[in-house]
């Protein structure tokens, strides 16, 4: 691991997210602080541009270099349901509502996108991680979210069941990867 050189906070209410993007990113010598706010989402069938939205709302309350991220859940035989309507999803019919959607369905193929937006107030960047994968067949213990429910491709379990090895599959770290690469290479020329 090299020691942590830049700094860069990052704004979201999920501690479960924190804790991932705080030890991806310090793999890559990158600090990230976290600030636990409730930032405004604006309603918009791109994940692309809820993620721009947010990391500026983010940055007008933490004043300095931020990260922010968004998720979304896409269900192949659901049409790519939930989508960017994950959150509202998982609070209302959560994991076992999104299985009774899928019951007698043979199409279990999903995937998970992640889009990192970073804002320092001159620079806007976004940074995007998917991961294919499918939706299991009962409702694992662990996790959070709907990590219960999607394995990604090449395990042959849930992200739960992954527990510390779901970083070595996960949306969050492959964009997270881009970010981490980005940022290095930005503090490099200066
Ligand atoms: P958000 O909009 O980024 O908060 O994510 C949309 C929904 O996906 C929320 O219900 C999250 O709990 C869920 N979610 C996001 N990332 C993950 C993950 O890594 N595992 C499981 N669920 C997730």
């Amino acid at each position: 691991m090299q020691p942590a050189t830049a700094i860069v906070t990052f704004a979201s209410t999920n501690q479960n997210k924190f804790r991932e993007v705080e030890s991806i990113l310090a793999m890559r010598g990158i600090q990230a602080s976290f600030a636990k706010i409730e930032l405004v989402e604006i309603q918009s069938d791109s994940l692309e541009e809820i993620a721009r939205e947010k990391a500026k709302s983010a940055y007008a309350r933490v004043q300095k270099p931020v990260i922010v991220e968004d998720d979304g859940l896409f269900v192949d035989a659901l049409g790519g349901f939930p989508g960017q309507y994950s959150s509202y999803v998982f609070k209302t019919i959560g994991n076992a509502g999104v299985l009774k959607l899928l019951e007698g369905k043979q199409d279990r193929l999903a995937s998970f996108r992640s889009l990192v937006a970073f804002f320092d107030g001159n620079n806007l960047q976004l940074f995007e991680g998917k991961v294919q994968g499918r939706i299991s067949e009962k409702i694992t213990e662990g996790g959070w979210g709907y990590d219960p429910i999607f394995a990604p491709e090449g395990a042959d379990v849930t992200f739960a069941e992954l527990a510390d090895k779901k970083n070595d599959y996960s949306h969050r770290k492959k964009a997270l990867e881009k970010f981490a690469e980005w940022q290095l290479l930005i503090q490099n020329r200066t």
